[in-house]
């Protein structure tokens, strides 16, 4: 048993939200696993970035770009910062986060808390970046205005996100996910486009929910790819409850993520990159919590992934487990690079 498991179970007498408060205060204080199993195995290029390896820090554990150098120098390839929201919001109501260790999974409700835009800015055009940080956009809860929103959020991190993602697939805003139907879909692509016409170099990429169907996930493919848009992320949590073991929570409000997430976002991912037919570059989340799991995110199609839950429960030091698994897996397949697999399940 790993010394974070045998630690965890006191961890986890905190309640969650105030656990993931201390973890954020360890890390700005500078307390970070040193990064280790580094590897050119593991490098690639995408939509225009140098990614030193293709594990990512999931939007919503630095939701106000606190630590972003720190997630970096423990051994991320890459982090998401947010989601971040043109004004400060409190969220919902607490509690507002549990745990279900016996899935291995969260469900959260948090509803976009964050310190807005202007903050947020202003944190990080004062931070020296380490490595590539992407920040996650969203709309107010109030907002008159969701489009609005994310213009404003586009316009503003254009100049210091190495690339934004449009969020709109949060289930804890009310109507946020019904800009993925059809004509809302379409207008925001109209929007991004006018941005691109204006010279917009940072590229853009949009989250979707796991819970679409397969007809709307072809409508949106096909739009974004039409649109220009430089990647997808694929998924975010699930409003759906099956196979879940924990009876407490349930039936708790909100997004499901972790284990139970892995094999529907892998499946969204796979009928993504056949859609697609592998013009767009994807971005692979939900349910990792191994080397193994990130192999198949990759063979369905991914060319990097992100992860959040899995660090709740196994610790920081997955991380450096993680790439050494993946080096492992990469020389075992005998190709000279990790992007040599993207998609191999399909092809
Ligand atoms: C507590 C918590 C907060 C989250 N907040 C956000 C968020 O603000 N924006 C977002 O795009 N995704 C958010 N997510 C979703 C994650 O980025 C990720 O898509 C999802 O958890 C699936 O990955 P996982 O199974 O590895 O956790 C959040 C997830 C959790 C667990």
């Amino acid at each position: 048993m790993s010394f974070y498991k045998k630690i965890r179970n006191i961890a986890f007498l905190i309640e969650p939200e105030k656990a993931h408060k201390l973890a954020i205060s360890a890390l700005k204080t500078g307390i970070h696993i040193p990064s280790n199993n580094n590897s050119e195995l593991l490098k690639q290029e995408v939509f225009g970035l140098t990614f030193n390896n293709p594990i990512g820090l999931a939007a919503g554990f630095d939701k106000n770009a606190e630590v972003p150098n720190e997630v970096i120098l423990s051994g991320f390839g890459f982090t998401e910062v947010g989601t971040v929201t043109p004004l400060e919001q409190a969220g919902n109501e607490p509690p507002r986060v549990f745990r279900l260790p016996e899935d291995d999974a969260l469900i959260n409700r948090l509803g976009f808390n964050n310190d807005g835009m202007e903050i947020i800015y202003d944190r990080l055009s004062k931070t020296k970046k380490r490595g590539t940080v992407g920040i996650n956009i969203g709309a107010n809860k109030d907002t008159k205005d969701r489009l609005s929103d994310y213009q404003i959020g586009i316009k503003k991190f254009s100049t210091i996100a190495d690339y934004i993602t449009i969020n709109i697939s949060s289930p804890n805003t009310p109507g946020l996910r019904d800009l993925q139907s059809g004509q809302h879909f379409q207008e925001l692509i109209k929007l991004i486009k006018a941005h691109k016409i204006d010279g917009l170099k940072t590229p853009i990429l949009i989250k979707l929910a796991p819970d679409l169907t397969k007809k709307e996930l072809e409508i949106i493919v096909n739009l974004s790819i039409d649109g220009g848009i430089d990647g997808l992320i694929l998924s975010n949590t699930t409003v759906e409850r099956k196979d879940i073991m924990n009876k407490k929570f349930i039936n708790e409000e909100g997004g499901l993520s972790g284990r139970p997430l892995m094999q529907k976002s892998t499946k969204m991912l796979r009928d993504t990159y056949k859609i697609s037919e592998g013009k767009i570059p994807l971005i692979g989340v939900g349910g990792i919590f191994t080397g193994q799991d990130i192999i198949e995110k990759i063979r369905n199609g991914a060319s990097l992934i992100q992860l959040y839950t899995a660090i709740v429960y196994e610790g920081p030091t997955l991380i450096n487990k993680l790439k050494k698994e993946l080096i492992i897996e990469v020389e075992r397949y005998g190709v000279k690079s990790i992007s040599e697999l993207i998609g191999s399940d399909i092809k």
